[in-house]
């Protein structure tokens, strides 16, 4: 979408985004994954630089924008260990990587082999890191927005993520409605930060929320 921009508001801002679902190796051939197509991220990280921003965008995905310093990982542990060099150099990090909060607990060297005498596999799971969580806890003077999926009680489900990750802002959605979330290229966001009101966004695309996104920070850095 045509940016109302027109100069670049935000030159001189570092921020870090995270996109799409981390892949958690179970062997060599195969992963546990989601269903996050990286779209919202992807959407926030080109109208930060259309603002003049410095993007890093660490993903899944495989995505190459044209001046954006583009990281490619798979792993929870891979964003994690990416963000803890590069969270201090940045002016804001958005967290709108879909982190799957298990992974298999061993991963095996070999491809796993299938049992003619056996119905069922098991694959023990581990709980990964809350990246957003840890990282947020060092922060200096870092603006940090994370995302809150949720299938219902958003507002107290969002509330909570807000309180417990020392995030600044976080844009919840009903991953629940078909044209929300994973997948489609339209979002309908909840806005919640500290002792505000909660603002819900009309349902619009992807780009456009990122558009607001940037309209809503732009305001905050210029107050
Ligand atoms: N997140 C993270 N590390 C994880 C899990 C989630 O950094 N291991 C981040 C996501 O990127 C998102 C926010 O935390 O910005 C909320 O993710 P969500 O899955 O909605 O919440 P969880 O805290 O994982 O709780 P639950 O899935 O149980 O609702
Ligand atoms: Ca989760």
């Amino acid at each position: 979408i045509e940016s109302k921009f027109q100069t670049k508001e935000l030159a001189g801002k570092k921020v870090v985004i995270t996109a799409g679902g981390t892949k958690e190796l179970i062997d060599p051939v195969r992963y546990i994954g989601n269903r996050s197509s990286g779209k919202m991220g992807l959407a926030m990280a080109k109208a930060a630089q259309n603002m003049g921003v410095e993007v890093t965008l660490i993903t899944t995905v495989d995505a190459a924008i044209a001046g954006m310093n583009i990281i490619h990982i798979q792993t929870a542990n891979e964003m994690m260990q990416q963000l803890q060099s590069i969270f201090p150099t940045v002016d804001v990090l958005i967290m709108a990587a879909a982190v799957a909060d298990f992974k298999p607990l061993h991963v095996a060297d070999q491809k796993i082999k299938k049992n003619d005498d056996e119905d069922f596999f098991t694959i023990k799971l581990t709980k990964n890191p809350d990246i957003l969580k840890t990282i947020a806890a060092t922060k200096t003077n870092q603006f940090v927005v994370g995302f809150a999926a949720e299938t219902q009680n958003l507002l107290a489900n969002a509330e909570k993520k807000l309180n417990s990750k020392h995030a600044d802002v976080i844009l919840a959605n009903n991953v629940a409605q078909s044209d929300a979330g994973f997948g489609v290229d339209t979002n309908q966001i909840t806005l919640l930060q500290k002792n505000k009101h909660p603002e819900s966004l009309p349902l619009m695309s992807k780009d456009e929320v990122a558009q607001k996104f940037w309209e809503f920070y732009l305001t905050l850095v210029k107050a």
